[in-house]
């Protein structure tokens, strides 16, 4: 059921192209290159994973955590050719893995589901799973500019609920600075509904 209303909902930013340019953006940012380890936090079913299963390569790994056993069977099924990904059932705020083992991690439409402090404390413990010098890379929604997109958005923002709502009125790119990553880049896509924010994670103790 999720994948065809992801398909249905990406009608309004520019169809299956409109996602593709998304997906490849996020990994772009990641530096997601071939032998790396990447971590995708949400990863739902396994879309991300997929496409960054190819681009790391047999000598990378790929790991996608996900709260719903059902996004997980998708994420299994979808990617259950590829040797270089593993799934596990976690939630994001206590990811079980060693520090600084991951050289890279994204997050694709997830914190928005999320109360704030959640979204902190997943944010923090994304931190702590990277390596100092590694990248993280979010891809959620944005507020729009344009006031006819705002109308539409608005109506998607009331499906969506109280913690899009909140989500979008704060700024991702200070909530990714305040859980510990520097060197924070954005940009937006989709009419502007669609925010990338990168952040580079210091070697400092916090
Ligand atoms: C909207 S889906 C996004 C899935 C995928 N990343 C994508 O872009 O299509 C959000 C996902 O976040 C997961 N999720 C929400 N809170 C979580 C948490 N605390 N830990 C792990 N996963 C969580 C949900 O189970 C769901 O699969």
């Amino acid at each position: 059921m999720y994948d065809p209303l992801v398909r249905f909902l990406s009608l309004f930013i520019g169809g299956a192209r409109g996602l593709e340019v998304m997906w490849t953006s996020v990994i772009n940012e990641m530096d997601a290159t071939s032998g790396k380890k990447a971590l995708d936090v949400c990863c739902g079913t396994g879309v991300m994973c997929a496409r960054i299963a190819d681009v790391v390569g047999a000598d990378g790994v790929v790991v996608g955590i996900d709260l719903s056993e059902k996004m997980l069977k998708g994420a299994e099924k979808r990617n259950r050719r590829k040797d270089n990904v593993r799934f596990y059932l976690s939630n994001a705020e206590e990811i079980s893995c060693d520090d600084g083992y991951f050289d890279c991690a994204s997050i694709t439409f997830g914190l928005h589901e999320m109360p704030h402090q959640v979204r902190m404390n997943v944010l923090c413990e994304m931190r702590r799973v990277i390596k100092p010098g590694g990248k993280i890379v979010v891809l959620d929604y944005s507020y729009p500019t344009n006031k006819l997109v705002q109308c539409l958005f608005a109506i998607w923002m009331f499906v969506e609920g109280k913690t899009a709502k909140d989500f979008i009125k704060r700024d991702l790119s200070f909530m990714i600075r305040d859980a510990g990553f520097n060197n924070i880049k954005k940009s937006v896509c989709s009419y502007n509904t669609v925010q990338i924010v990168s952040g580079v994670r210091s070697g400092d103790a916090r």
